[in-house]
């Protein structure tokens, strides 16, 4: 039988009820279990209510009945995050707080190179926006059909472009925030330059809803990429794909778009488990590059500077083999191949996933160094380690062994703390690109200095008093650490 409802929660519930009506609000069970369990199911939690807020308005006052009676909001866009940061609490006492109504696009100004989109704009909506003035938002990952602009700042993405233009932080000119006690903060501009005061904007973004709920965002715009070449790239090895990189930027002028790294086992999940995805090379090799130049401009040479590029890598060995896509048809398989790697990876059964950062130049010693500290906790884990090497963000993923294996599970942390041990001895990062979350909060604590920690505690509690926003992710509940000393190497 359920358990009764905390008096704040229930009479929460009630508040938000009248403010938003029931267009605003989900009660269902069958429509509230959606919102409980994360796109991995690593987590499943429990909420008495969706609120579904149809405007800034609406949502601060959601966030004002919250707060002035201590109940816990968990903001929600598209649920695809790896790291539970949108999963409400086991509890069942925290109110989701879903932004997919907020999905209008405020505005577009091509000639300023901006536009403004609600927290709900579904991504690729996001994207069809600026194309339809002539514009590009370069923001593009696999999950860009569900995932929602509000998910992707908070949880500040990454993604295929990142190389040419940076991650989600960096297209952000302004935000539309509310805060936890209900106020609105409107940073909404779209200016490129603004040093007045501290840099509220950036709190916001990546801090999972934990600060406040991001319910609009200014978006940079570039010109509409004219010209696109996609090649998809057998090379020797990892280095060999890291030294490509560096002759590939030189020699476009800086035109590399995307440069992702795939090894062997991925090609054959893929063509293993996604219908219609085929292997672009007649034969096999052990590792590839999927990379993209491209110009504002229409530019026949770019094709030309590609091919010589790649026949003088061939000379120094570096390249085994090469396909060009011919056809916007050819480009988006080579796409389709690369994006759905993490459902063919899925299909394969069970997996550890470590989304990591080192320098660019430092990965192929990475990669050798952390698979065989894996190899020695489960010598027949699967290494599936492939990414965004252009940026230096490697999913540095382990499938369970063919058939499953109980000691695979068992060993799970055991792995990601060695894997993450290494990162460390190279000054990378735990979280390149998927966030912290509930998945990973533990290792942040184990990984961040203690002064940088402290002062993450400090803007949670200046900001969130009440610690009602998104509970138990990112930050632990417990205390600040005492030490101010810095300790991290
Ligand atoms: C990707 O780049 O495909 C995703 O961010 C990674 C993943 O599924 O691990
Ligand atoms: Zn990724």
């Amino acid at each position: 039988m359920a358990q009764a409802l905390p008096r704040n929660v229930e009479l929460a519930v009630e508040r938000i009820r009248r403010a938003l009506g029931t267009a605003g609000c989900i009660l269902d069970r069958d429509r509230i279990a959606p919102f409980e369990v994360d796109f991995r199911a690593l987590y499943h939690g429990a909420t008495p209510l969706v609120a579904c807020p149809a405007s800034t308005a609406e949502t601060a006052e959601v966030l004002a009945i919250c707060n002035d009676l201590g109940v816990g909001v968990v903001p929600h866009g598209g649920n695809t995050s790896y790291c539970g940061g949108a999963t409400p609490g086991e509890a069942g006492t925290d109110v989701v707080l879903s932004l997919a109504r907020l999905n209008r696009i405020r505005e577009v100004d091509p000639a300023n190179f901006s536009m403004i989109a609600e927290a709900g704009c579904i991504l690729a909506d996001v994207q069809s926006a600026a194309e339809r003035a002539d514009r590009f938002f370069p923001l593009s990952l696999g999950a860009e059909g569900s995932c929602q602009i509000g998910g992707n700042l908070s949880t500040n993405a990454g993604g295929l472009n990142a190389l040419r233009y940076g991650v989600a932080r960096e297209l952000v000119l302004g935000l539309e925030v509310v805060l936890a006690d209900g106020r609105v903060l409107d940073g909404l501009t779209s200016l490129r330059k603004d040093n007045t005061g501290y840099d509220l904007r950036d709190l916001f973004i990546g801090a999972e809803g934990t600060l406040g709920v991001i319910t609009a965002a200014s978006l940079k715009l570039f010109p509409r990429p004219r010209t696109i070449e996609t090649a998809f790239l057998a090379v020797r090895d990892p280095a060999a794909a890291v030294e490509l990189l560096a002759r590939l930027r030189a020699a476009t002028g800086d035109a590399v778009t995307s440069f992702e790294y795939l090894p062997r086992i991925a090609v054959e999940f893929t063509v293993r488990h996604i219908p219609g995805v085929a292997d672009p090379l007649d034969r096999p090799f052990e590792s590839y590059v999927l990379c993209e130049i491209s110009s504002a401009r229409e530019d026949p040479a770019l094709r030309s500077i590609l091919e010589a590029s790649l026949e003088e890598a061939m000379h120094a060995g570096l390249v085994l083999d090469a396909a060009i896509a011919e056809s916007i048809a050819q480009r988006n398989a080579l796409w389709r191949l690369r994006e759905s790697v993490p459902e063919a990876q899925r299909a394969e059964g069970a997996s550890i996933k470590h989304d990591v950062a080192v320098p660019v130049a430092a990965l192929p010693e990475f990669m050798r160094v952390a698979t065989a500290a894996v190899l020695a906790i489960v010598p027949n884990g699967r290494m599936v380690a492939y990414g965004h090497v252009g940026d230096g963000n490697l999913h540095f993923n382990v499938s369970e062994p063919v058939g499953g294996d109980a000691a695979f599970a068992a060993r799970s942390s055991d792995i990601q703390a060695a894997v993450h041990d290494i990162v460390r001895r190279f000054r990378g990062s735990i979280s390149a690109e998927h966030g912290i979350g509930r998945l990973k909060r533990e290792e942040l604590a184990r990984h961040e200095g203690p002064l940088a920690l402290e002062l993450m505690h400090s803007i949670k509690r200046a900001l969130d008093p009440k610690g009602i926003m998104n509970p138990g992710k990112v930050l632990a509940p417990e205390a600040a650490p005492q030490s101010s000393k810095e300790s991290r190497p």
